[in-house]
């Protein structure tokens, strides 16, 4: 529990803002020419298995939409367009022949990059297509809450070394309305929440830059059953958790309440692991028989089944949350039985 100060620091959500997209911010400099991949491992990193079922998802909105002249892929916050290349790569040519390809980044084009592919800090409007934003909510900057010493939800302000306090001014209206409607916090004094208002903004623009689609954002994600008693915000730096210091030194996330970015009526969250299997990405080893008739063969099929449970894993990248939204598209059209299976 923080002592209740005034002019002390920032809220978290400006304090991260900078931190992580500032001119000597995260995103801008510290992270190398590698990238995010430098710092953590996203699904794109760990397996291209994970493309080739966007790449899949990306061939189903198409049959959906009925083949259009033009089938936009949108990777929104992309990195180093790792996802949205590799996707270009898997696509039959007669279908990627029709792609329009947009990585939607704010850090610069990489060098090397596939001259196919759009390089935007904006995602195109009025498109028809797929936009896919891995990992993408939980680097939205948002303010942090908790309960003071009396019961009253205080926000946390934080200095550039990472000290907090909390702030001697009332909550916003705006700030206890979220709340009241996603992450009720009990007045008992430490409890905190994250406040995802930014997250939703953020969300229904990028849904709403679709004509017709899908919008299918992938993240850690909890729902209002089960969200984090302290809250979730935590920091990253070459591959190890870290504590969150606001100083452009690391990366700051907090899981994502995907439940409360949800836009369109037909949008549900299931696991990772359902939308994988869905797009048929199998965790099974391949059989005995095989390595004694295609050695080679059975060694590739055993590599597959170890990054397709990688991929799925319980405690692990199977847990995140897929918030899959159609935009004038059936609702379940296209990840066919996931609604038969475990919703999040
Ligand atoms: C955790 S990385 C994920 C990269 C990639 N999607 C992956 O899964 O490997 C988050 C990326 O989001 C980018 N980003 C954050 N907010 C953005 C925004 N509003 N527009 C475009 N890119 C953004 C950051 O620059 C960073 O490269």
């Amino acid at each position: 529990m923080q002592n209740v100060r005034q002019d002390d620091g920032r809220g978290w959500r400006e304090a991260t803002e900078e931190a992580l997209y500032g001119p000597a911010g995260f995103y801008r400099g510290a992270l190398g020419p590698a990238g995010p991949a430098g710092h953590f491992r996203t699904s794109v990193h760990a397996s291209t298995l994970f493309a080739g079922a966007v790449a899949e998802l990306l061939r189903r909105v198409d049959a959906a939409l009925g083949e259009p002249a033009e089938l936009a892929f949108v990777d929104m916050a992309a990195g180093r367009g790792e996802l949205v290349s590799r996707v270009l790569q898997v696509l039959p040519e007669k279908t990627a022949v029709r792609v329009r390809a947009c990585a939607v980044e704010k850090a610069d084009r990489p060098a090397d990059l596939d001259h196919r592919i759009e390089w935007r800090a904006e995602p195109p409007a009025g498109v028809t297509g797929l936009l896919f934003a891995n990992e993408w909510l939980d680097n939205v900057p948002l303010d942090v809450v908790e309960i003071d010493a009396d019961g009253v939800p205080r926000r946390v302000l934080v200095r550039d070394d990472g000290t907090e306090t909390l702030d001697a001014a009332p909550l916003d209206a705006a700030h206890l309305r979220w709340l009241d409607a996603w992450w009720p916090l009990p007045p008992e004094p430490g409890l905190r929440a994250e406040v995802g208002s930014p997250r939703d903004e953020a969300w229904a623009a990028a849904v709403g830059t679709l004509e017709r689609g899908l919008a299918v954002a992938v993240d850690y994600a909890h729902g209002r059953a089960a969200r984090p008693p302290f809250g979730t915000l935590t920091g990253f730096r070459e591959g190890r958790e870290t504590a969150p210091v606001p100083d452009g030194s690391c990366d700051i996330t907090a899981h994502v309440a995907l439940d409360a970015c949800a836009v369109t009526a037909g949008a549900r969250v299931v696991a990772q692991r359902t939308a994988l299997n869905a797009l048929g990405v199998a965790a099974e080893r391949p059989s005995l028989a095989l390595a004694s008739q295609d050695p080679a063969a059975y060694v590739r099929a055993l590599t597959r089944a170890g990054e397709a449970a990688e991929l799925t894993a319980r405690g692990g990248l199977g847990d995140f949350g897929w918030l899959v939204e159609p935009v004038g598209l059936p609702a379940g059209a296209l990840l066919v039985d996931v609604a038969d299976h475990e919703e999040q």
